[in-house]
């Protein structure tokens, strides 16, 4: 019978795997994060200091076709599944729509997501929507004026609160909350937040605060934990583990009050999930950066810009996943920062 078989080797799981972006732990990444901008509109205290940043010069940010290109890349080469726009401030980038639009169009056609602050999303939501928008994570770390202010020092929550309503009226569904607890400022407002969320039929996940802010004033002493945030919610909900199992999603998931509705907490810092990931990043500045973590990054936009073709670049990507660490290692004594911050990296 061998003289039937078919003379083209089967595609197997495992010729896939080496064909994607596999590191030396036995993860695959299918997950792209893009950052689009490393500005904001906001300041958020536990990202960026008052004054802003240096931002990265216009020259050096990615055009949107070469945007494009290294999505399709990462989705028709690399096993890219999944693709979640960031920033600094994804909704500032002019050329939004049309990325999502050119995204959308590609073959197999990834899931499409957006980490924003919902800035503007009242006057876009419509358009990212067509555009092919699947989904939207928002960040919203509280529903009170002033802490907001505080917080992200501009007062512009019920711009915030009327984006999230825009999202879910354009049928981006569900919009994700994510929020971060910070001592003394919003750690009280937990179950305030998730009132709230419940009631605009939202999913809130609280996120462990990263050692990931420009300013290099992470404390892990300070740092509002996983525990103390399923504590302070305990104290007005009853929480029971939401049955399924938790994958490579970060977020622990519980059932509310019985459910179905849930909340998350993402405890990156306390209960790291590094084992599971299947995250790759790329910068506004075309570098690929195998963790939020990484001190290293593999440059994509000079091969690019120098006339590389396809191939190239994919292998150049798949080399940049090799150097992928197990973990994160913030527990570790010897743990560095990344010198980019958050803002230019993306959530
Ligand atoms: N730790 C945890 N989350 C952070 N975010 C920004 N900086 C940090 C940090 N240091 C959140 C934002 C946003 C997402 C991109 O990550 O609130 O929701
Ligand atoms: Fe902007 Fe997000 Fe940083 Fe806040 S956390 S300043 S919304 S990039």
């Amino acid at each position: 019978m061998v003289g039937d078989m078919p003379s083209v080797t089967p595609v197997t799981a495992a010729t896939q795997a080496s064909a994607g972006l596999a590191d030396r732990h036995g993860r695959v990444a299918t997950d792209l994060r893009v950052s689009l901008t490393d500005r904001c509109n906001l300041r958020c205290s536990y990202c960026m200091p008052a004054e802003g940043l240096d931002w990265m010069p216009t020259a050096e940010v990615l055009t949107d076709d070469e945007v494009v290109r290294l999505v399709r890349i990462g989705v028709e080469s690399l096993g890219i599944t999944e693709v979640r726009f960031t920033g600094g401030e994804p909704l500032l980038r002019r050329g939004l729509p049309a990325i999502i639009d050119a995204v959308a169009g590609l073959d197999p056609r990834p899931e499409i997501s957006l980490t924003t602050n919902a800035l503007g999303l009242t006057r876009t939501a419509e358009a990212l929507a067509a555009a092919g928008l699947d989904r939207v994570n928002v960040s919203l770390d509280t529903i009170r004026p002033e802490t907001f202010a505080r917080i992200t020092r501009r007062d512009r929550l019920h711009d915030v609160l009327d984006g999230m309503a825009a999202a879910q009226a354009a049928g981006i569904t569900p919009v994700k909350v994510n929020a971060v607890l910070l001592r003394g400022v919003n750690d009280d407002q937990a179950p305030e937040l998730l009132e709230y969320c419940l009631a605009h039929g939202y999913q809130l996940r609280f996120i462990e605060q990263m050692p990931l802010d420009a300013q290099h004033d992470w404390h892990r002493g300070e740092m509002v934990t996983a525990e103390e945030i399923f504590a302070a919610l305990e104290s007005a909900f009853v929480l029971t583990a939401a049955e399924e199992p938790r994958g490579s999603a970060p977020a622990e998931r519980f059932l509310v009050d019985g459910g179905p509705a849930t909340v998350g907490v993402i405890a990156s810092v306390t209960r790291p999930f590094c084992g599971a990931c299947d995250r790759v990043r790329l910068t506004a500045d075309g570098q690929v950066r195998n963790c939020l973590f990484a001190r290293e990054e593999s440059d994509l936009r000079t091969a690019l810009r120098a006339g590389a073709d396809d191939g190239e670049i994919a292998e150049r990507w798949r080399a940049a996943m090799m150097t992928k660490l197990p973990g994160h290692g913030i527990n570790d004594p010897s743990f560095l920062q990344p010198a980019r911050p958050m803002s230019a990296i993306g959530g």
